[in-house]
């Protein structure tokens, strides 16, 4: 079993970053393989035209994509950014055709917020971010709001009340995430997908 984790803020050692390495130690510990690709240290460009070169600026992309098809599901870790998901993430996304690696895989939106925010981001990439990549969100998420007050190595940082929470559901919610991974790999051997007939969501 392995899951993907990539963050979205496009900020140097963002609390993002932090929630994603929380996230991927829990994983861990439950024997669960991971990787984690953090947006704001290795950016990715914008599309254009040569996307499928696989030269120049485009030449990582390939290996993206192995790492993609290898992953049984993923963890979208995203900011709130004036009531949107960020660019960085958004533009992962347009990167990732029907024929990316994501297609009919679980994932986890993780959202954060500074303050109470967070649920927009959740409503964006419910509404848009998988019509042709076929990515499956599961039916929980993490909204992980006053993010500087909870998941901080340090217990004094934290506010203990409101960080228990956190461990506590992201525990359920992870635990989740793995049990649709584990189920869905049945409707990918199941011989009903077709990405040739049908590259592009309706
Ligand atoms: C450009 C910008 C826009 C922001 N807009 C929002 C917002 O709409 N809602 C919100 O809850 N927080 C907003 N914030 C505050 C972020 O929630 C907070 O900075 C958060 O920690 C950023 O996560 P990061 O460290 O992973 O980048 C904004 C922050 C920035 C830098």
């Amino acid at each position: 079993m392995k899951i993907g984790i990539v963050i979205g803020s496009h900020r140097q050692d963002s609390q993002s970053r932090k929630v994603g390495l929380y996230l991927e130690q829990q994983l861990k510990s439950l024997g669960t393989e991971t990787w984690l690709h953090d947006l704001a240290q290795d950016p990715l460009p914008l599309w254009d035209e040569n996307i499928g070169s696989g030269e120049g600026q485009w030449a990582f992309l390939p290996g993206l994509v192995e790492r993609l098809q290898s992953s049984d599901g993923f963890i979208f870790v995203c900011p709130e950014w004036h009531g949107m998901a960020t660019s960085a993430l958004k533009n992962f996304f347009l990167l990732c055709g029907a024929q990316s690696g994501l297609a009919h895989k679980p994932a986890l939106i993780t959202t954060v917020s500074g303050s109470d925010g967070g649920a927009y981001v959740v409503a964006e990439l419910r509404a848009s971010s998988y019509k042709n990549n076929r990515l499956c969100y599961i039916p929980e998420q993490l909204v992980i709001r006053n993010v500087g007050q909870v998941l901080n190595n340090h217990s004094d940082e934290n506010n203990a009340e409101a960080h228990n929470y956190f461990v506590e559901r992201a525990s359920y919610t992870l635990k989740l995430l793995l049990a649709y991974a584990d189920a869905m790999g049945a409707v990918r051997t199941s011989g009903v997908v077709d990405l040739e007939a049908y590259p592009n969501g309706m």
